[in-house]
C-alpha cells in the first residue's frame, strides 16, 4: 500500500476547513509536542500550515500511546483523525486523532524550539528552512515572485530570457564573476538589462527575471553575491514614465502580498499599517535635494560631497523622511554606469533614478533612461575604460532605429527584507550565497 493510501482522504492542512467533522489523513512531520497524563498536543505540519492533533490515552493502547510520547521531533508521521473548530487556533481547527503511525523516527534533530545564533542556523539552512518564520518569509517571497510575474505578464510585457554567461559588464567591473568559457573569459551575469534594451527593440515592452551574481567583497546586510533581480524595459519611455512603471509595480506588489500573505505577516509581527500605507504617489527629490537632507540630518560621515554615490547608511538617513517609498532621480553621471542618458538640461547629471524603500530598508531599484545616440554612447564606454569589442551588438541598437528607452532592475531580496520587516537579507532567499558562504 503506498504511503499516501489511506481510509480517509489524504488532505493538505491548508485546506483542512473544508472537511470540518470528517475523518481525514495527514501526512507530515512532528513540529513539537506537549503531553498532560491523559492527553497529547502533537503540533504537526505538512509543508501547508501546522495544525494540533490531539490524542487521548483511553482512544489508544497503552503502548501506542507511550510511543507517540517517545517520537523525535521532525519524525514522519501519518496521521488519520477527525476535524474540528478550535477558535485558539491560528488556522481555526484542530485534529482528533484516531490513528497515528510514525513513517520514520528522525535522529535528534539540531533545531531545536531554544535560540539558536544566526551562523548555526545558517550552517542547517537546509532544515532551518521547516521553521515556522522561516516558512513565512519564503512563502511571502513567492507570493512576491508570483505578484511580479503576473503584473507584467497582464500589462502587455513580453517575457525575454537574459543569458547568465555574458562576454561583457553591465554594472562596472569591480564585481565581476570570472568564468572560464571553453579557453575564453565570461561573466557571470550583472544584470540582464544590456538584452532587454535588444528585446525592447523587437518586443517593445519586455522584461527579464533571473538570478544575477556579484561579487561583493564586502560584508553588508543588504549584499548577496547570487541575488534574483526583474528587469523590464520600455521602448519610448522617459525617465517619468519609468517612475510611473516603478511606483505601479510596487504598490500592485505590496498590495498582493497584504491580500495573500496576511497571516505570515502577522506571524513575523510585521507593522502590517506601514505596509497599508504604501499608495502612489511616491516623492520624486533629485539627487542634489538629497544631499541637502543628508548634510541636514546626517553624522559627520554620512555628509557626503557632491558627486559620491549614497551608501545603505545615506540611504537610510534619507528615508527617515518619508513613510513611503521614495524615488531619487538624476545622480551625477560620474557616478552611475556608462549606458545612462545625460540630462539635457545638465550633462553632469545623468537620467537615473534609485526608488528607496522606507523604514530604512534601502534601495530596492536601480533604472533609468538609457543613451540612445551612437557616438555619445562609444564616448561612455571608451570612458570606462570597457572593451569596446564586446558591444559591438549593443551599439548595433543605435545603429539600427535607435529610440529612447528606459528600464529598471527590482531586487527580489531587498523587496522580501522590507515587506516582512527583516534586517538582513540573509533569511530572504532559501539559500543565501555571501562571500565566505558557499554551503548549504
Ligand atoms: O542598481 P542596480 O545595480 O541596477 C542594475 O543592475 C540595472 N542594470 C537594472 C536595470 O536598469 N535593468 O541593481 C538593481 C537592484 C538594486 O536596486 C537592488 O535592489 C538589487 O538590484 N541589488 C542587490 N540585491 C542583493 N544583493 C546585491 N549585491 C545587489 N545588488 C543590487
Ligand atoms: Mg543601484
Amino acid at each position: 500500500m503506498s504511503v499516501t493510501e489511506c481510509q480517509a482522504p489524504r488532505v493538505y492542512i491548508e485546506n483542512i476547513g473544508e472537511y470540518l467533522d470528517q475523518e481525514v489523513c495527514i501526512l507530515g512531520w512532528l513540529y513539537n509536542k506537549r503531553s498532560s497524563g491523559k492527553l497529547h498536543f502533537l503540533q504537526v505540519r505538512d509543508g501547508t500550515e501546522t495544525i494540533q492533533c490531539v490524542m487521548f490515552k483511553g482512544d489508544f493502547s497503552e503502548e501506542a500511546f507511550k510511543q507517540a510520547d517517545l517520537t523525535s521531533q521532525e519524525s514522519t508521521l501519518k496521521i488519520i483523525g477527525k476535524v474540528k473548530k478550535d477558535d485558539r487556533s491560528p488556522i481555526g481547527y484542530e485534529i482528533g486523532v484516531t490513528g497515528f503511525e510514525v513513517l520514520s523516527e528522525a535522529q535528534e534533530y539540531p533545531i531545536t524550539p531554544k535560540e539558536h545564533g544566526t551562523a548555526f542556523l545558517m550552517d542547517h539552512r537546509h532544515l532551518w528552512l521547516r521553521s515556522a518564520r522561516q516558512h513565512a518569509i519564503i512563502r511571502i517571497r513567492a507570493e512576491i515572485i508570483k505578484a511580479v510575474r503576473d503584473y507584467f505578464d497582464s500589462n502587455g510585457f513580453t517575457l525575454v530570457d537574459a543569458p547568465i554567461f555574458t562576454p561583457s559588464a553591465c554594472e562596472g567591473t569591480t564585481n565581476l564573476f570570472e568564468t572560464d568559457y571553453f579557453e575564453e573569459k565570461a561573466y557571470l551575469t550583472q544584470s540582464g538589462q544590456l538584452y532587454m534594451e535588444a528585446a525592447a527593440a523587437a518586443f517593445g515592452k519586455v522584461y527579464c527575471f533571473g538570478p544575477t551574481f556579484r561579487a561583493e567583497k564586502s560584508k553588508t546586510r543588504r549584499h548577496l553575491t547570487e541575488f534574483w533581480m526583474v528587469e523590464p524595459e520600455v521602448a519610448f519611455n522617459d525617465l517619468n514614465d519609468n517612475m510611473d512603471l516603478a511606483e505601479d509595480f510596487v504598490v500592485y506588489i505590496v498590495q498582493r502580498v497584504l491580500q495573500n500573505r496576511r497571516r505570515e505577516l502577522t506571524l513575523l509581527e510585521r507593522d502590517i499599517a506601514k505596509l497599508e500605507n504604501i499608495q502612489k504617489p511616491f516623492p520624486r527629490i533629485t539627487y542634489d535635494e538629497a544631499l541637502a537632507i543628508l548634510h541636514e540630518k546626517g553624522t559627520e560621515e554620512q555628509k557626503v560631497p557632491w558627486g559620491e554615490d549614497f551608501g545603505g547608511d545615506e540611504e537610510t538617513v534619507i528615508s527617515q523622511e518619508f513613510d513611503r517609498p521614495l524615488f531619487i532621480h538624476r545622480y551625477p553621471a560620474q557616478c552611475k554606469a556608462f549606458y545612462m542618458k545625460s540630462d539635457p538640461e545638465n550633462p553632469k547629471l545623468s537620467l537615473n533614478v534609485d526608488m528607496i524603500a522606507p523604514e530604512g530598508y534601502g534601495e530596492v531599484i536601480g533604472g533609468g533612461q538609457r543613451e540612445e545616440d551612437l557616438n555619445v554612447l562609444l564616448e561612455r564606454i571608451k570612458a570606462h575604460n570597457l572593451p569596446i569589442e564586446a558591444f559591438d551588438w549593443y551599439l548595433d541598437i543605435r545603429k539600427y532605429g535607435s529610440f529612447p528607452h528606459s528600464g529598471f532592475g527590482l531586487g527580489i531580496e531587498r523587496t522580501v527584507s522590507w515587506l516582512c520587516g527583516l534586517h538582513h537579507v540573509r533569511e530572504t532567499i532559501p539559500f543565501p550565497r555571501l562571500m565566505g558562504r558557499l554551503k548549504p
